[in-house]
């Protein structure tokens, strides 16, 4: 065989076990202001809607433990498949993807078919703690938009608000990702808001006891017991930590306190293996402020290897996966 189909049957399996090859300034020559529109609309969502942002930054998560940050998880049901938004974890709760879309809508107008929405997720979420006043860095752009979206998938892998330490701490090893990386990644809960619904077990029934869950403390258990009473509705949101419009280390100092919302939350600090990180990360800002730029890097690393696209709109599929195997 020639020197280039060895060469082109070895970029093929790249591509094929790999994914896509991600870099910093991917879109420098096809568009060159996407880092900057992107930022732009996430500040206009910001000034509609503070919270918006946290919103979006959460999609990150959502996205990349479902088979990759591929934006899997903004594609709309249809009649042949049913998708993320339904979810165990994302049915009446992940909210703001129309921050998504208007994002999309302003980059396609700018270079249309080129920047993909799993990017969009990726830009949109580092800017969502660059605004915040938390760190800002670099990120790695090339991905693909997924083809296919499956709320199985979902279900099987996003951890419940009721996860303990040990649980977390093994699911996110599943991704490589460290005890470290797990506990400053929670960090994320320094901005944004959780449902009654997420709780309600910890405030009335902790592990089936009947009773409250005894690491809250007692003011801050009062204060969520109005916030959240028995029968109420359970819609109603509280803040994940003391300051839920900065992105800072309160929310590392809550949980020392015994002022963390969710159950996953506290338990990183009553827990032994993840305590030590909660204390660090609540003396030192700095110290997580690293970690967790490291930890986003590395969760926006993380890939399928399946066949991709861009899509045009983030809610829809250009191509249907039949659509590709008869391409074939
Ligand atoms: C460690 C395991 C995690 C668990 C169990 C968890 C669970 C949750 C839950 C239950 C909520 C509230 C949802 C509701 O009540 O409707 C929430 C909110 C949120 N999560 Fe997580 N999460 C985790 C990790 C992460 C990570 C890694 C990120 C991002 C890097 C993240 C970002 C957020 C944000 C920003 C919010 C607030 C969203 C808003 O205000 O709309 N979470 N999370
Ligand atoms: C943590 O959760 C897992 C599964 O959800 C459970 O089997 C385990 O007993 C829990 N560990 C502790 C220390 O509560
Ligand atoms: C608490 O949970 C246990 C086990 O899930 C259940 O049997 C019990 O009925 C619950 N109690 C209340 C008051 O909801
Ligand atoms: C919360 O609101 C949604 C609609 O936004 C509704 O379908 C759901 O039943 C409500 N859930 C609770 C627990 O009240």
């Amino acid at each position: 065989m020639s020197l280039l189909l060895h060469l082109i049957l070895y970029l093929l399996l790249l591509t094929v076990v790999i994914g896509d090859i991600l870099r910093p300034r991917f879109y420098s020559e096809t568009c060159p202001d996407a880092e900057s529109i992107v930022r732009r609309e996430m500040k206009k969502a910001m000034i509609k809607e503070a919270r918006s942002v946290a919103s979006v930054m959460r999609f990150q998560f959502h996205d990349c433990f479902v088979n990759g940050c591929d934006a899997s998880l903004l594609l709309d049901d249809t009649p042949n498949m049913i998708g993320e938004k339904l979810s165990l974890s994302n049915i009446d709760s992940l909210r703001s993807y129309e921050v998504v879309d208007d994002i999309k809508e302003a980059l396609e107008k700018a270079c249309p078919a080129t920047v993909s929405c799993a990017d969009i997720i990726i830009m949109a979420s580092r800017d969502a703690v660059a605004l915040t006043g938390g760190p800002d860095w670099e990120v790695t752009l090339g991905r693909k938009d997924s083809l296919t979206a499956s709320q199985q998938d979902s279900d099987d892998v996003m951890p419940s608000p009721r996860a303990n330490a040990t649980y977390l701490i093994d699911l996110f090893k599943r991704f490589d990702l460290s005890v470290k990386d797990m506990v400053a990644l929670s960090g994320s809960h320094s901005i944004g808001q959780g449902r009654c619904f997420s709780i309600m077990f910890r405030l009335y029934n902790q592990s089936g006891s009947g009773k409250p869950d005894p690491a809250l403390e007692p003011d801050y258990k009062n204060k969520l017991n109005k916030l959240c009473p028995l029968g109420g509705d359970e819609n109603v949101t509280g803040d994940l930590d003391a300051t839920p419009l900065v992105f800072d280390n309160q929310y590392f100092k809550d949980l020392v306190s015994g002022r963390g919302f969710l159950n996953s939350d506290q338990t990183l600090y009553t827990t032994q293996e993840t305590r030590e990180y909660v204390k660090l990360f609540s003396e030192d800002q700095d110290e997580f402020f690293k970690a967790f730029e490291e930890g986003m890097v590395k969760m926006g690393d993380l890939q399928s290897g399946r066949d991709g696209e861009i899509r045009f709109n983030c809610r829809v599929a250009n191509r249907r996966p039949i659509d590709v195997l008869l391409e074939s």
